[in-house]
């Protein structure tokens, strides 16, 4: 059994940031979720259109994920909040490689700092398995000073 899998999906940056951050503390495996339909509009019409994407449950047209979660005793997955849950692509990811009993950790990145309620949706989805730590980040790479000590707290604390 190999240790840690990260799995991440950034449209803009900001969970990008986090896994280049996270991969300076934790020897892990990491891959970048990729999807064909992201939303195409800029500014407040990408967030109805993923945001309406990401309520629905959209089938994000996930690419093939290399990785095979059940290799790993632990898995990461960061993803940024839409509509106060969690992207299509990580539900899409759910579903092409399923997994049970694994310890995951949940990072979310997002505009308010709250992450909650995509965290406990993320947590339903994920049943047969144990959420054992979580971090919520506001636009990390924006205040990426303060952010990469956030992730190196949270590294550090791991176990
Ligand atoms: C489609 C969409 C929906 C979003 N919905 C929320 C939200 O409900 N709550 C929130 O705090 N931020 C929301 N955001 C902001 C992102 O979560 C935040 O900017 C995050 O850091 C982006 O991560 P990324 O750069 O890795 O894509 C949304 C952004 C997009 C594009």
């Amino acid at each position: 059994m190999k240790d840690t899998l990260m799995v991440y999906y950034s449209l803009n940056g900001n969970t990008a940031f986090v896994a280049e951050e996270l991969m300076k503390h934790i020897d892990m495996d990491v891959e970048r979720l990729k999807v064909r339909n992201e939303p195409k509009a800029s500014g407040f019409g990408k967030f109805l259109a993923g945001g309406a994407a990401a309520l629905r449950g959209t089938d994000p047209g996930l690419w093939p994920v290399n990785a095979d979660p059940r290799e790993y005793y632990e898995i990461v997955i960061a993803f940024p909040v839409w509509a106060g849950t969690y992207p299509p692509a990580v539900g899409a990811f759910l579903k092409q490689k399923p997994f049970r009993g694994k310890n995951v950790y949940l990072i979310g990145c997002s505009a308010s700092g709250n992450a909650e309620g995509a965290f406990s949706k993320l947590t339903d989805a994920l049943s047969g398995n144990t959420v054992v730590g979580t971090l919520s980040l506001r636009n990390p790479a924006k205040h990426r000073e303060e952010a990469a000590e956030e992730i190196r707290v949270f590294a550090s604390r791991r176990h």
